[in-house]
């Protein structure tokens, strides 16, 4: 498809991904577009950063490349690697032939492994990027980054530079275990994915489980709303939103009942603590909001 030529041409595109993005969100990866500037999507884990890059691609009919960052990741993971394996063999190929091989032979484009990064400057069309959590990456990588985000371009140094013909999509996200690098930021559009109010959440249960019974679907995003409202350590995010939905209706649920909560929290708590914390009083004094509140 086309790009969209609006804010609501992008949020309907999405939508027809099923990913249902705020206002602002939706806003953001159209100046994404039009601009052709990277984005960096910032949030809680489970807000919907990763997900927005595959209903990117989707929408726009392009391919999807995924580079997962983790401490340690290096240029040979993430842009290009020289097939050593192949260089010898083409040495030993030519000493057997008596023919006369140079530097420059070797460090042919053939030689070259493309990695994710390398990959997105070559693929067509031109892919959507995604560089999902950077933030587990370190230093250096981010500073090898500069140069990609600001020119879609990679040095190789025994080979040239290689520039993208039409540049790549580019989503980076971060769950914010540490702070990006300012020159980083300072190459993409930011935007801070905030959880979805409970609007939005409902509409994203019913998008994702079109199956699930609508009274479930109500108090289980009123429910995770609550939770949210708690000092716990680790919020529930959209992920477990949507696990909880499958698990419920798994169980042939229709509503929330205390015995089913309990017997499910671990399905949206993921720390002790928090479960000790919910389970019992709070859970009760949620379900008994959300009593209240249907009842309103
Ligand atoms: N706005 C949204 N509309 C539809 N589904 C969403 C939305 N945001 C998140 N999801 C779903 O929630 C889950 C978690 O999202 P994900 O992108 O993995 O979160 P993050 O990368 O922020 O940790 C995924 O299954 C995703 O499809
Ligand atoms: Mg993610």
């Amino acid at each position: 498809m086309l790009e969209p030529d609006s804010i609501d041409a992008t949020a309907a595109a999405l939508q027809a991904q099923a990913y249902l993005p705020s206002r602002e969100l939706a806003t953001a990866a159209f100046l994404a577009l039009r601009l052709k500037r990277p984005l960096l999507l910032e949030g809680a884990p489970g807000t919907g950063k990763t997900a927005i890059a595959a209903a990117l691609a989707a929408a726009l009919g392009r391919p999807l490349i995924r580079l997962q960052c983790y401490e340690g990741l290096d240029l040979a993971a993430a842009a290009y690697e020289w097939n050593y394996a192949r260089q010898m063999l083409e040495i030993r190929l030519a000493q057997a032939q008596d023919r006369q091989r140079t530097a420059d032979d070797l460090f042919a484009r053939r030689f070259l492994i493309e990695r994710p990064l390398l990959q997105a400057l070559t693929a067509t069309p031109a892919p959507v990027l995604l560089i999902d959590e950077l933030d587990r990456a370190d230093a250096p990588f981010e500073a090898f980054l500069l140069e990609f985000l600001s020119d879609f371009q990679v040095t190789v140094p025994e080979f040239g530079t290689i520039t993208a013909a039409e540049p790549p999509i580019v989503v980076l996200t971060s769950n914010r275990s540490r702070e990006i690098h300012d020159a980083v930021k300072r190459r993409c559009l930011y935007h801070w994915v905030d959880f979805p109010d409970a609007a939005r959440e409902l509409a994203i249960v019913r998008a994702r489980l079109p199956g699930i019974a609508e009274a479930l679907a109500a108090q289980v995003v009123a429910f995770v709303q609550g939770l949210r409202r708690l000092d716990l350590y680790k919020l529930p995010g959209l992920a477990e939103t949507l696990d909880w939905s499958r698990a419920l209706v798994e169980l042939n649920a229709v509503s929330l009942d205390p015995a089913t909560v309990q017997s499910t929290l671990g399905v949206l708590l993921k720390y002790q603590d928090d479960i000790a914390r919910v389970q019992g009083s709070e859970a009760a004094r949620l379900l008994a909001e959300l009593r209240e509140a249907a009842r309103a």
